[in-house]
């Protein structure tokens, strides 16, 4: 089983002073002198009619804690208290992660510790002097054209406007947007334009006086894909509590097990990023973390000569014709997608490496034939769309269902007509062409280009014995070496660096005419060589390279050594 947690139109709010905003704005213009930001900084937020320069609200920060001077937020948000976003809970609201989102904001520039000397040559004076007589920022007026709703509808939510405007002008910020999420984008840009001081806390300041920006995304998914479940080794990591055997004996450790209430939290802790979390459970293959609990309902489980039944072991995906497997999927989608659905309008519904093989040992079945096969697939594909339908989830499903098993999906609900699937290519522009000219919606991310895990060395044992097992015609001695040798590269090494990353141009080889089936893109970490140690190293520094390209569409090779903001690339002594 693969799960795959993935994070959607994330806005990653790393500062790289210099630019000084990234991912960079569509339109960003600066003039004027340093504008030093007080502490508390005179916050109004307003919405719909009204505008934020005749707000009759603020909300301010100090000493640490959030104060309402006037009763804005409550009257209008029905809040008597400060969001704490450990606490959020069973109610969250659109209203609570926009309100939340302006808390945070405020809360990090007042004790941002960024100070960008890094960016700036051997003692330069880059930070104005501690008692320069320059102009300070006022107050930050956010208006909303339509104001946040008092709940929360996922799909309404992450499918908003995401374009925003701020403007700093004559002491005041002025931010603007239409929707919840341009906020919050707006607000991981404001963020970044704020810089530390290093006389002091508190004592932080924008570099220009006069500052615009006009920004909104090239494409609306902007995904990392996170495999939660190949590190601990092949387990079934989450807690199905009607199936409770499921992570009982599946999870690798009792205590590596996610609750329902932590995927609840985790997907919380998006909302207020414009952040959507949703899960891939891939099925029908990688499933043999199923056979802990189920041995019933898995084939070809933990096959000595596993190359012959899967890409890796453990070896093993459901059986194909199984009324026992119909009821288990029956079981746990009921479970599962009701809770998935209150925060993300998303399920991955998989779909990936079928292994044919497998099911020839399959008693349901008895056949690698794809004529035998085909129907079977299509048939436990269309009972899981259904269920992601009815739950108004809108599928993913990777790209072989399509170019290899030929499925289609019929819609049973045609009230849910608008809910088209998205196809997640992962092997070469071809196929996303073959699928955007079948009228297909795809996201790219090739395991050539995009993939995080890629060039740390295989880790795979040899063949172990070479063959096949008797009466399983397919040998398979000559796909992996029976004798590991130098390099010993992995299958998608070598390691895609940052700048590969940056300049991987996903509408290459793809005819223009077909560009706007692409609804975006994903970068993906696989985690057979990957945990909670080196996670955020080998993660986040690539991950801010394809978040550019997400945002601003392909970059070209020169933009690697242009300056960003007066910073250019190798120019600082260390
Ligand atoms: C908001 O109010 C101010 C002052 O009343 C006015 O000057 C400004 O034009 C208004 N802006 C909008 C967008 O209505
Ligand atoms: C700032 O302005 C005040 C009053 O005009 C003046 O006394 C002070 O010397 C100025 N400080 C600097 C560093 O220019
Ligand atoms: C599926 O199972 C049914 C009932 O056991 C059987 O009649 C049918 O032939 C099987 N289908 C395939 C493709 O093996
Ligand atoms: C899938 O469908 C296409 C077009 O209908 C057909 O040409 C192709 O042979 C099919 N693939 C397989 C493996 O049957
Ligand atoms: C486009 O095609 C060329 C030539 O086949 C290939 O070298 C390149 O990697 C392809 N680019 C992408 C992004 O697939
Ligand atoms: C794709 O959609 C277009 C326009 O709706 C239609 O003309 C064409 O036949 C479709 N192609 C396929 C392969 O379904
Ligand atoms: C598998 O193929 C290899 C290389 O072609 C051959 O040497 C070996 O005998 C084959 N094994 C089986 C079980 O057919």
């Amino acid at each position: 089983m693969l799960i795959h947690l993935v994070t959607l139109a994330g806005w990653l709010t790393l500062s790289i002073a210099g630019s000084p905003i990234w991912p960079e704005p569509n339109a960003y213009e600066s003039h004027g002198d340093v504008l030093w930001i007080p502490f508390p900084l005179r916050t109004a937020f307003s919405c719909g009619l009204s505008n934020a320069s005749n707000n009759d609200f603020f909300y301010e920060r100090s000493r640490g804690s959030l104060s309402h001077l006037l009763g804005g937020w409550q009257s209008w948000f029905g809040f008597a208290s400060d969001v704490d976003e450990d606490q959020l809970g069973a109610s969250v609201s659109e209203a609570d992660a926009v309100k939340a989102a302006v808390g945070r904001t405020l809360q990090d520039i007042s004790t941002s510790k960024f100070i960008p000397w890094k960016f700036h040559s051997r003692h330069d004076a880059f930070e104005p002097a501690e008692n320069q007589n320059a102009s300070m920022l006022t107050s930050l007026y956010i208006y909303q054209s339509t104001c946040p709703s008092s709940s929360f509808d996922a799909a309404a939510f992450f499918d908003g406007d995401e374009s925003y405007e701020i403007d700093v002008t004559e002491g005041v910020a002025r931010i603007n947007a239409v929707s919840s999420i341009g906020i919050i984008n707006a607000l991981g840009t404001f963020k970044q334009l704020v810089l530390s001081h290093s006389s002091g806390v508190h004592k932080t300041y924008m570099t220009r006086s006069s500052i615009k920006i006009k920004d909104n995304p090239r494409w609306r998914y902007r995904g990392i894909s996170l495999d939660i479940a190949r590190n601990p080794f092949k387990s079934w990591p989450i807690d199905i509590p009607s199936l409770p055997e499921l992570a009982l004996k599946g999870a690798y450790r009792p205590d590596l097990v996610w609750s329902t209430e932590d995927i609840a939290r985790i997907q919380q802790y998006g909302i207020s990023r414009n952040v959507q979390v949703f899960l891939e459970l891939d099925m029908p293959g990688h499933t043999a973390s199923i056979a802990h609990a189920y041995p019933d309902l898995i084939a070809a489980f933990n096959q000595l000569d596993w190359d012959t039944f899967a890409a890796e072991p453990l070896s093993g995906q459901f059986k194909l014709n199984s009324t026992k497997v119909h009821d288990f999927l029956d079981t746990l989608f009921e479970d599962l997608l009701p809770r998935l659905s209150k925060y993300s309008s998303i399920y991955h519904l998989g779909g990936d490496e079928v292994n044919r093989m497998v099911h020839l040992l399959d008693e349901t079945v008895q056949s690698a034939n794809f004529d035998t096969l085909q129907p079977l697939i299509q048939s436990l594909m269309q009972r899981i769309y259904t269920k992601a339908i009815e739950n108004n989830l809108r599928p993913i499903i990777w790209e072989e269902m399509f170019l290899e098993w030929n499925l289609t999906l019929v819609n049973p609900h045609p009230s849910h007509h608008h809910i088209k699937p998205l196809v997640q290519a992962w092997r070469s522009s071809a196929n996303i062409a073959s699928l955007l000219k079948a009228n297909h919606s795809v996201i790219f991310g090739d395991s050539e280009h995009w993939y995080l895990d890629c060039g740390h060395g295989v880790f795979l044992s040899p063949y172990p014995s070479g063959h096949s097992p008797p009466g399983i015609p397919y040998n398979t001695s000559g796909g992996l070496p029976t004798k590991l040798s130098p390099p010993y590269l992995d299958y998608c090494g070598p390691y895609h660096n940052w700048r590969a990353i940056y300049t991987f141009n996903p509408l290459a080889n793809i005819s223009e005419e077909l560009w706007g089936g692409i609804e975006g893109g994903e970068t993906l970490m696989w985690s057979e060589l990957t945990d909670s140690v080196d996670l955020d190293a080998k993660l986040w520094p690539r991950a801010a390279a394809a978040a550019e390209v997400l945002w601003r569409g392909p970059r070209s090779e020169s933009m690697l050594a242009a300056p960003r903001g007066g910073w250019r690339c190798g120019e600082n002594e260390r």
